[in-house]
């Protein structure tokens, strides 16, 4: 599912990035800190903590070769690094890190209570853990909740695949309790809402065909027919303005705490 840095770009990288730098901005931790990113991928929480939080360092964990590869290349920078790995055995040493963050990932690990006590570990007391996941459900990411509405109304068997079914951990309240449950202590949670504004159809569609994340993958297990017909069901449940563009918008919950001192 996730193999091609190149096709995450598109189809969710371009949004992940713009969540990630309100997600550094409101965490508004104090400079020269070191800070994990979990699930880097191409590295959109990296980028933006080398942009706005001034760290002494910032190294993004993740399993996907392609993906890691792709972030070396693109956030070349002497303070970040990028290194193979799983959230549930992160590869660093207890308490050593001020932060340990994580974008749009955890509905993805198996195991996201294991991930989250991982994060906490690694953090020093004091030290911050944060995460963020798209609302799948509706005013949530609109992008996908539309291809999802789309997909069902042709095909029961999407209905299971459906994220908003899938992942109910996408929730204000079930990422607090994740973070709670692992021992953080204050956690707060907000909304992050960022507009995703596409050219034109093409510019939203092209990207499902890419084959990264779970959308993308029913794409692709489709006959020819069959996306054809979804394809042309989506250029008109689609708001499109008179230019051709279309202008969506992808809310994403967010939740932080501290690890307690002592
Ligand atoms: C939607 S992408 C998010 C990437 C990046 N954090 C961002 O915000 O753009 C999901 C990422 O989770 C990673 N992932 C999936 N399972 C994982 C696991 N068990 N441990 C760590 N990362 C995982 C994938 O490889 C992929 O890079």
């Amino acid at each position: 599912m996730w193999a091609a840095g190149e096709a995450y770009e598109p189809y969710v990288g371009r949004w992940s990035r713009l969540v990630a730098a309100e997600f550094v901005r409101r965490l508004g931790l104090a400079p020269g800190g070191s800070w994990r990113d979990i699930g880097c991928g191409t590295g959109a929480i990296a980028r933006a903590v080398l942009d706005a939080a001034a760290p002494r360092d910032v190294t993004g964990v993740d399993p996907a070769e392609s993906y890691v590869r792709h972030a070396r290349r693109h956030v070349a920078d002497p303070r970040a690094h990028f290194v193979l790995g799983d959230a549930r055995a992160l590869p660093f040493p207890d308490a050593r890190a001020s932060a340990a963050v994580s974008g749009l990932v955890l509905n993805f690990v198996p195991d996201p209570a294991r991930a989250a006590a991982e994060m906490v570990r690694v953090v020093a007391p004091g030290g911050t853990v944060g995460a963020y996941l798209w609302d799948f459900g509706e005013g949530g990411m609109e992008a996908i909740r539309t291809f999802w509405d789309a997909a069902r109304a042709l095909d029961p068997r999407a209905g299971a695949l459906d994220e908003a079914v899938r992942f109910p951990l996408c929730g204000r309240t079930p990422l607090r309790e994740l973070l709670t449950g692992a021992g953080l202590a204050e956690v707060e949670t907000d909304a992050i809402t960022v507009p995703t504004r596409f050219r034109d159809f093409d510019d939203y569609w092209g990207p499902f065909l890419g084959g990264q994340g779970p959308a993308p993958g029913y794409v692709a297990s489709l006959p020819e027919g069959h996306r054809t017909e979804l394809r042309e069901r989506l250029r008109t449940a689609l708001p499109t303005a008179s230019d051709g563009s279309v202008h969506l918008t992808a809310r994403a919950w967010t939740a932080w705490g501290a690890r307690p001192s002592g």
